[in-house]
Order: C-alpha cells, then sequence, then structure tokens
C-alpha cells in the first residue's frame, strides 16, 4: 500500500453533501463566509435530481389555499409525531422560497397568466381535509432536476469550494465542538481534513438498504452512521417511507403526479381498490395508507402477473399529449425500464422504499440537538444538518410528497444563515483534536491491508433482502426478532471482510465496504427502534399491534450505538407547540 497523507483545507463553513439541501446552504452560507461542500459525486449527480412531482407551496396560483391548510396536513401526515413550531415553520416560508427559486430562474412550468403550475398529490388538501387542492408546484416532471441545477449555478457564482468525489469518513471533534470531516480523495486516493467554524451534514437518505428502493446507489446513510460514530444520536429510524409507484422490478419512482393528474390504480380484476381503503380521496390518500392497501390487496390473492406481486398504474386515459407535456420522464421511465408506452398501457408498479423520515435530530434552524424525555434540547456546537439527513422533524412518521423538496430549501436556507453567523461569531478555529481523524484513517488502512474471506456483496444481498422481507411495508414482533438476529449475525461477518481492489484511485470496492459498514451500523437502530414501538404510526406499521397508541408512544425514538456496536434506545418529547396558531388536534384525535 502506497504511504497515505492528509492534507488539510480550512473553511469557515463546511457543508458534506451536494444535494438541494447542501447546495441551499452553501448558497446562503456564502454570502457572508468562505464555504465548501464536499460530495461524493458531482454536485448534479445527487439525489435531488431524481425527484419528480414538485415541491409544495400554498400560492394559491390554481385554486385557494393557505398555508395553515398546508400545515393541518403536514401534521396530520405526519400521524401527529410531527414538530408542531417546525412544521409551522416549514409551511409558513414555503411560498417565500418557492418564489425565491423561481426568481433564480427555476424553470417551472407555467399556467394560463403565466404564474407557476401547480398539481394534486396525495394528503393535500383546502379547508382542513375537505377536498384535494392543487399545492406541488412542478417543473413538468422534473422538479428536483431543475432545482438542482438551479442552485448549482447559483453556488458556482457565488464562489462556493466544490471538492467532488470526496468520501466522508469521521466527523472530527474537539471535546463537544464539531471542529470538521475528515474525507477520502475517491478519484486519486488519499486523506483530507475539512477544518471548519460550521459543519453541515446534507448526505442525504438510506433507503439503499431496502431491496426495492427508488433511491440513488449514493443513498446509504453514511451520515448517519458517521453521526452515531461520533458518539450522537439519531432519530426515528423506523419510520422508512414506501412509495406506492415504484416500477415493478426495478423499483424507480413514479411520481404520484401520475395519480395528482387523473391516473389511478388497478388490481388483477380491474377494480379501483383504492375507493374502499380511502372512501373520500382514494389514490390521492398519503403514501402509507396506498402502499399498504397494495400490499393488503396482493396478499389476498388481488394482485397482477404470474406470481400476483404488482399492481397496475393506469394513465393512457389523460391522453398522450398531456402525458408528454406535464410527464415526460414518467413516458421514458416506464418505456426503458418496464418496457412499456404508458400512452397505451398501464405501468406495472409495487412500493418502493423510498424516504426516510428519520435522521439527525435538529430544531427548525438545522442545528443539531441533543435531548431526552427530561433534559431539554441542546445544540451541539458547530453541527448542523438538513435535507433527508436530518430529522426536523417536519414529516413525523410519514412524509407528504413534495414536503421534501421544500423541506430541502427551508433548512438548508436556514441553516446556511446560521452557520453563516456562528462562523463569524466565533472568530478563531477550535483547533483540531489530537490524533484527529484517526478512526477514519485506520478504517481504510485496515481495508486496503486486510485479506478475510468475507465479500461487501453477499453480505449486503442478504442484508436488503431481509430488510424488506421483515421490516418493511408491515413488520411484527417475529419478523423484527428474526431481523435483529440476521443483521447481528452479518455485523459478525462483516468483522472480516476484505476487499480485492487495493489500488488507490477510483476503487469502489473500497467505497462500498465503507458504504455497507455504515448501512450496518443504522440498519441495528431501524430494527430496534421498529421492534420497540408497539403500535402502529404513519410508514411503521405493525401487524401485531395495529392501532395508534398516543398514550405511550408519542414520542420520538433516539439511537445511541454503544461501543460495541449495539443500539441503546431512548426518547424524547413531540414539540406540540406551533410558533404563533394555537394547537389544533382533529376532534377524532386522541393525545
Ligand atoms: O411522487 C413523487 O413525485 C415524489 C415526490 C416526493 O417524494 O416528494
Amino acid at each position: 500500500m502506497a504511504n497515505i497523507d492528509v492534507t488539510i483545507h480550512k473553511h469557515d463553513v463546511l457543508i458534506v453533501g451536494a444535494g438541494g439541501a447542501g447546495l441551499r446552504a452553501a448558497l446562503e452560507a456564502s454570502r457572508q463566509v468562505n464555504t465548501a461542500v464536499i460530495s461524493q459525486v458531482y454536485p448534479t449527480r445527487s439525489h435531488t435530481v431524481s425527484a419528480q412531482g414538485g415541491i409544495a407551496a400554498s400560492l394559491g396560483n390554481v385554486e385557494p389555499d393557505n398555508w395553515l391548510w398546508h400545515m393541518f396536513d403536514t401534521v396530520k401526515g405526519s400521524d401527529y409525531l410531527g414538530d408542531q413550531d417546525a412544521i409551522e415553520f416549514l409551511c409558513r416560508t414555503a411560498p417565500e422560497v418557492v418564489i425565491e427559486l423561481e426568481h433564480m430562474g427555476l424553470p417551472f412550468s407555467r399556467i394560463e397568466g403565466g404564474t407557476i403550475f401547480q398539481r394534486r398529490f396525495g394528503g393535500h388538501t383546502k379547508d382542513y381535509g375537505k377536498e384535494a387542492v392543487c399545492r406541488a408546484c412542478a417543473a413538468a416532471d422534473r422538479t428536483g432536476h431543475t432545482l438542482l441545477h438551479t442552485l448549482f449555478e447559483q453556488c458556482i457564482k457565488n464562489g462556493v469550494a466544490f471538492y467532488n468525489e470526496f468520501f466522508a469518513l469521521e466527523i472530527l471533534k474537539n471535546e463537544d465542538h464539531v471542529v470538521g470531516v475528515l474525507a477520502w480523495d475517491i478519484v486519486h486516493g488519499g486523506f483530507h481534513i475539512f477544518h471548519s467554524k460550521a459543519t453541515m451534514f446534507a448526505t442525504g437518505g438510506y433507503t439503499r438498504v431496502y431491496r426495492t428502493t427508488s433511491n440513488a446507489h449514493i443513498n446509504t446513510g453514511d451520515g448517519l452512521s458517521l453521526t452515531l460514530r461520533a458518539g450522537l444520536c439519531v432519530e426515528d429510524l423506523e419510520f422508512v417511507q414506501f412509495h406506492p409507484t415504484g416500477i415493478y422490478g426495478a423499483g424507480n419512482l413514479i411520481t404520484e403526479g401520475v395519480r395528482g393528474e387523473g391516473g389511478y390504480l388497478l388490481n388483477k380484476n380491474g377494480d379501483r381498490f383504492m375507493k374502499t381503503y380511502a372512501p373520500t380521496v382514494w389514490d390521492l390518500a398519503s403514501r402509507d395508507v396506498v402502499s399498504r392497501a397494495m400490499a393488503e390487496e396482493m396478499r389476498h390473492g388481488r394482485g397482477c402477473g404470474e406470481k400476483g406481486d404488482f399492481m397496475l398504474l393506469k394513465l393512457d386515459h389523460l391522453g398522450a399529449d398531456l402525458i408528454h407535456e406535464r410527464l415526460p420522464g414518467i413516458w421514458d421511465l416506464a418505456h426503458v425500464f418496464a418496457h412499456v408506452d404508458c400512452t397505451k398501457e398501464p405501468i406495472p408498479v409495487t412500493p418502493t422504499a423510498h424516504y426516510s423520515m428519520g435522521g439527525i435530530p435538529t430544531n427548525r434552524f438545522a442545528e443539531v440537538v441533543i435531548g431526552s424525555m427530561d433534559q431539554p434540547e441542546q445544540p451541539v456546537k458547530g453541527f448542523y444538518a438538513a435535507g433527508e439527513s436530518a430529522c426536523a422533524s417536519v414529516h413525523g412518521a410519514n412524509r407528504l410528497g413534495c414536503n421534501s423538496l421544500l423541506d430541502i430549501v427551508v433548512f438548508g436556507r436556514e441553516g446556511g444563515r446560521k452557520m453563516a453567523a456562528f462562523a463569524a461569531s466565533l472568530g478563531e478555529y477550535v483547533p483540531l483534536p489530537d490524533q484527529a481523524g484517526a478512526m477514519g484513517t485506520a478504517e481504510v488502512k485496515n481495508l486496503l491491508a486486510t485479506t478475510g474471506k468475507e465479500r461487501m456483496d453477499s453480505i449486503w444481498e442478504v442484508l436488503r433482502d431481509t430488510m424488506e422481507k421483515n421490516c418493511g411495508v408491515f413488520r411484527t414482533e417475529e419478523t423484527l426478532t428474526a431481523q435483529k438476529q440476521i443483521v447481528e449475525q452479518l455485523c459478525r461477518r462483516f468483522k472480516t471482510v476484505a476487499i480485492d481492489d487495493k489500488s488507490m484511485t477510483y476503487n469502489l470496492d473500497l467505497l462500498e465496504t465503507l458504504e455497507l459498514g455504515h448501512m450496518l451500523d443504522f440498519s441495528r437502530a431501524i430494527v430496534d427502534g421498529a421492534l420497540a414501538r408497539q403500535e402502529s404510526r404513519g410508514g411503521h406499521y405493525r401487524d401485531d399491534y395495529p392501532k395508534r397508541d398516543d398514550v405511550t408512544w408519542h414520542k420520538h425514538s433516539l439511537a445511541y450505538q454503544e461501543p460495541d456496536g449495539s443500539i441503546r434506545l431512548d426518547y424524547k418529547p413531540v414539540r406540540m407547540k406551533p410558533l404563533t396558531v394555537p394547537t389544533f388536534p382533529p376532534k377524532e384525535r386522541v393525545y
């Protein structure tokens, strides 16, 4: 193995991750202080690029809407696990941040009169749940793509320093102050320390831990594992969202916008089964409801195909003109991955692991926090998180469609502001700790040197199949207990993992093995959290506890990693107090 040096860089603000949250934060911070972004991929390849249907904001362009209705839907959609101060902030700020994106040049689709096009989406309603409303602001079905490119251009204009194709290995802390990150240069090999005054993780979600997923290959939850390894906790990981319409056999997303435009789901008998499960809004019910309905239909033998393991999404009745104008990406995806022309035939679809509601705990300023049932939350000095890797928690137990693009720009911008102010107030850099990066460098050096018999692919195959089977749309004590044992066994196998490629440049064997180590770390938190939570809420559905239990479980789960890798669970209260409006639990709900 070559001799490995460490190169040191210094930036006031460091952001790990170049998706929408990271870029929005970078843009904001760079208006005031020296700002850098490190990213595992070239920024425009970040997973935000694949967000399709829209960004939620009560602009009211197509029909009346207001942020209180948006807030109501988000609180209800979260199955009452969302923190209401953060949700209020999200929904109130939405129109402003969307108009801001429009002024940056984001090419939204337009309605007559020239204002931003808005479409219907699951769980978006007017007048507190009475009927569906057009709230999703869209650029055809490529909203994430346009948003990411717009923000990247703005960051370039603002002189943000980009370190592309760097992989974060370790959070650097001096006592309780986060002072930067150790990273691996994927292109050339070699270690780099990024010394900063304020550091943000915007490292994305983790659903690559499932076999069927709409997520990019990079979504391996690395930021969560590094946070656990730094002695901090992660929140609500048991809440994983399954999007109802992933392409059968591939997992790629078919936007809910298809149903927003009037598409619908059919079972093998040609029945619109959603009328039974959600009599008011049918196919536009929230994602957890639709995914479970599909799984229920398949369980009862009403799935399509020889194995009865998919449903059909019909949209040909919308007409080729509308499909090509508003859903062009869907046509392409259906053509390439399902081999169907969706202007003529339905698309075979199945629930696909899509979004992680949990993540690194933050307050509404994107400051990473620690707290418990008895201890009020305290920010961790110098550490911020935003986007899917964070848990603000605006999505609670289940996210509404289009609230994710909104989340990344609202909390990205807020975090950027807070980091710039914090960095400016700090004066000098807090020094790096002695032995900075020793853990991360040792991990890579060991992998480059070791000759064990296990290989990452065979461990990962088992992990993603069993997570899907035992900790997927439906869970029980039995399946989760089995999964806990499986993950523990995989962790033991991982101790003797080795890589065949010992080279320094573009060593994907090394990278994927590091990622697998991360996935194993936080899978334990997903499974332990799900096993402990004896209720059903949002994306967490326990067949053996099918009801929501607000008396015992109206609280957030926190997971800490013990020195032996096992998980210690703790809890903290849900923040129920909005910023300015009275709490409004719907009458039928009991707290
Ligand atoms: O269905 C979709 O277009 C997905 C949107 C989202 O996850 O917010």
